[in-house]
């Protein structure tokens, strides 16, 4: 009988067959959905309407990443969630099996391969990078050493028109009190090692513009990461009569996300020069904010964007006067619930709500400049639905949306769900991205620009 370790045991995973290695599991408990590569076998089982991520590994480094990803999970740190720990396996000959680690699905999850299978445009590469260097600093904050910074560790979400990066492999880990200087650069030099492996692989696999250098990608990486990570902890030094200078550092601060919980201020004996330095610094700034006013828990781009809307609706309702928290309300029930409650059902899968509102927003201000009036929210949200969500590929998996992998159709490779079935066409095709190396294809800009959109759909 195999041992279960968890938090919160969930008692529909028991009858499970945890006596077939994990590769050999009939397809029926399985789901297909994109992963990346692994070195470990990975599948998703499904139980119920809840769907975990299993992968086989040394009982040792199994119970390592859940201690890990525990960890990481109490320090609010982006990452996948544990689940628990299966051990003590054998097979019906009572031969040992490995252990196998589960973790919640991250819903609306991407691996890059499924952001790169159709073709991504040169300034989305640029704000993936920005995820992921935001998700080492991050870490590296909180004193985690991964150990293996890859793409295929990270997991992307869209965040308003950015990209939130979580870490999905944590068997290389390790918390400290602390990182030295030595051991952050080491884990960005693997990082640099392993991403450049893997843009080159795009790059062959013609998954890669043209014009990106795998070489100039990763050294915007390392600078990207050293700007960062002097920005939130760097030493600034100026005189006396500069004060607003620690203002200026907490609001910068707080535009990259970070909420400054500890800032030592230094002043020389004479009082003429001041020295600050961030002592403890917390990401998810915007995102607390709009949690606690209304209860949304959102990305950080998102609720940034979110938050913009709430004020532009209190100017709008004279609601200045009011106490914020009111207004959020009322900004709730009036603004933003509308529109998520426009969607259809079996539309919702597309797209996160926060996500959904952001883009509706976007569709609103082009649709309002080319018909120069103001659209109502209500009525731009019905355009979004026909004219964007409906082309949209299934981001997420619901319940309804779950197919068992059933004896009807046959998979690519019945070993592993995650290549799809033998008749599918076409992988889904995101129309932000399509046509992304087409010559001649306009650059759209950083926004959602339903025009150009248009255009490229006539083409
Ligand atoms: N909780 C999860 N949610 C979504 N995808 C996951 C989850 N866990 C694993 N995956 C997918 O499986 C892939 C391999 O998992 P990983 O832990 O990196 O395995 P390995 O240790 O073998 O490299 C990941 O790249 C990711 O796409
Ligand atoms: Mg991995």
């Amino acid at each position: 009988m195999p041992r279960f370790l968890a938090a919160q045991p969930d008692a529909r995973l028991i009858p499970l067959p945890w006596h077939l290695p994990l590769a050999d599991w009939p397809t029926d408990v399985l789901v297909a959905l994109p992963r990346g590569i692994s070195r470990h076998v990975v599948r998703f089982i499904q139980v119920g309407s809840e769907v975990f991520a299993a992968k086989e590994l040394l009982e040792g480094s199994a119970m390592h990443e859940y201690r890990m990803l525990t960890d990481l999970s109490r320090l609010r740190a982006p990452a996948v969630e544990p689940s628990g720990v299966v051990s003590g396996r054998v097979d019906l000959q009572g031969n040992p099996l490995d252990s196998i680690l589960l973790t919640r699905h991250l819903q609306f999850s991407l691996p890059y391969r499924s952001l790169f299978s159709t073709g991504v445009r040169r300034d989305t590469v640029s704000r993936l990078i920005d995820a992921m260097v935001v998700l080492l600093a991050r870490l590296h904050l909180l004193g985690f050493l991964w150990g293996d910074v890859s793409l295929s560790n990270i997991l992307f979400r869209r965040d308003a028109g950015e990209f939130a990066a979580y870490l999905v492999d944590a068997e290389t880990g390790e918390l400290h009190e602390h990182l030295s200087d030595g051991q952050r650069l080491h884990d960005l030099e693997i990082a640099v090692v392993n991403l450049f492996g893997e843009f080159c692989d795009l790059k062959e696999g013609r998954m890669l513009d043209e014009q990106l250098d795998p070489l100039a990608l990763v050294k915007q990486i390392e600078t990207r990461y050293h700007d960062l990570w002097q920005e939130l902890t760097g030493v600034e030094e100026f005189a006396g009569s500069e004060l607003s200078r620690i203002e200026s550092r907490v609001r910068r601060l707080n535009n990259l996300g970070f909420d400054v919980a500890e800032l030592d201020i230094q002043t020389s004996a004479t009082g003429e020069t001041i020295r600050i330095q961030p002592k403890v610094v917390d990401a998810g700034h915007h995102s607390r904010r709009l949690l606690r006013l209304t209860g949304l828990d959102t990305e950080e781009n998102q609720a940034r964007r979110l938050l913009n809307d709430l004020d532009a609706y209190r100017a709008k309702n004279n609601l200045s006067h009011v106490e914020e928290s009111v207004a959020a309300h009322q900004w709730l029930m009036h603004a933003f619930e509308p529109v998520v409650t426009a969607i259809p059902p079996d539309l919702a899968g597309k797209r996160e709500p926060a996500q959904i509102y952001h883009e509706v927003l976007d569709y609103r201000w082009y649709q309002s400049q080319r018909e120069r009036r103001e659209v109502p929210l209500t009525e731009a949200v019905l355009g979004y639905i026909t004219d964007v969500l409906s082309a949209l590929p299934d981001e997420v998996i619901s319940s309804e949306m779950l197919a068992p992998v059933g004896e009807s159709r046959q998979l690519v490779n019945p070993l592993d769900p995650s290549q799809g079935f033998v008749d599918d066409q076409d992988l889904p095709e995101d129309p932000w991205e399509r046509e992304a190396f087409a010559p001649g294809t306009e650059v759209l800009p950083d926004h959602l620009d339903i025009d150009a959109l248009r255009r490229r759909a006539k083409g």
